[in-house]
């Protein structure tokens, strides 16, 4: 365990014919985004019933618009660090070795995807998208970008409101991103939880039904989460440091066990 991590991770990543990451906003805290529940987070600077509901939506549009405006303006800027980075480099490694890999992401900051990772499931939509309340239409960045204090974005065809895509307290996650992360979850050799307090339903199911099902499921978490007792093991340190050595330790694995199965 001397970077940390278990050899029976290691050994299980390289075994593994299916990995699952679920990311939460931790992974993206060394990108410089704020998490929502530490210290200085999102949500003690603004409470969530405020912002982040269709209610306070209809009641304060502009107020809302421009909230997300300015947090799209943070992700836009900021970049995927290192362990965004080791992610896409995992999935690389398994698409070559003819395995597959899922990240399921509560994340809203498109910065798994922007890191390279492909087969990304967003449980909580992407800040990258619009789209107008009432007709469904899709709004393009320039239409969101008019947002200002005083003057809502209107849909150009009906009028509507123009809100982000993202999923609201009270609000159904998307059914295909749940359908596509129960079977992740449910077929996944190994699951790595990174970044998240794991609070938030039904999102933080996905792991424990990993770890159900039979996965091997391992935290990486700058403190305990709220399922760190309920799973294999809980790893603590900066997913940006951790995840790197990780993946290095992962490849060595692979490494040597093709070597022994050519002297066989
Ligand atoms: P939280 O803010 O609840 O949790 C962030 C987690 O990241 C905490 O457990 C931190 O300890 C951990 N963390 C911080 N920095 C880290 C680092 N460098 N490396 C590893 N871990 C680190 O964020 P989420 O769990 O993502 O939902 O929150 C879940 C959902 O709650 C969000 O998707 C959002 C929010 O309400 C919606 O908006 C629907």
């Amino acid at each position: 365990m001397s970077k940390g991590f278990s050899d029976i991770l290691v050994q299980r990543l390289a075994r593994a014919r299916l990995v699952m990451v679920f990311t939460g906003a931790g992974v993206s805290a060394e990108s410089g985004i704020a998490t929502f529940r530490d210290p200085g987070g999102m949500w003690s600077k603004f409470k969530p019933e405020e912002l982040a509901n269709v209610n306070a939506f209809l009641n304060n549009p502009s107020l809302v618009q421009t909230w997300y405006k300015e947090r799209k303006r943070v992700v836009t800027e900021a970049e995927p660090n290192a362990g965004h980075l080791a992610i896409a480099a995992f999935e690389r490694d398994f698409l070559e070795r003819g395995l597959e890999f899922a990240v399921v992401t509560q994340n809203v900051d498109n910065l798994h995807q922007r890191a390279g990772s492909k087969n990304v499931i967003e449980l909580h939509g992407n800040l990258a998208r619009n789209y107008c309340y009432e007709c469904k239409r899709d709004a393009s960045d320039e239409e969101m970008n008019t947002a200002s204090d005083d003057e809502p974005v209107h849909c150009v065809q009906c009028s509507g409101l123009v809100r982000p895509d993202v999923v609201w307290f009270g609000e159904q996650l998307p059914y295909q991103s749940i359908e596509d992360a129960v079977d992740a979850a449910r077929r996944a050799s190994v699951c790595l939880c990174i970044g998240t307090s794991a609070v938030v339903y039904p999102a933080a199911q996905i792991p424990l039904m990993a770890g159900e099902e039979g996965a091997y499921v391992a935290e990486i978490n700058i403190e305990p989460s709220a399922i760190a007792y309920q799973i294999d093991e809980s790893i603590q340190g900066k997913s940006g440091e951790v995840l790197p050595a990780l993946f290095e330790a992962y490849k060595e694995a692979v490494l040597s066990s093709n070597q022994s199965i050519n002297l066989n």
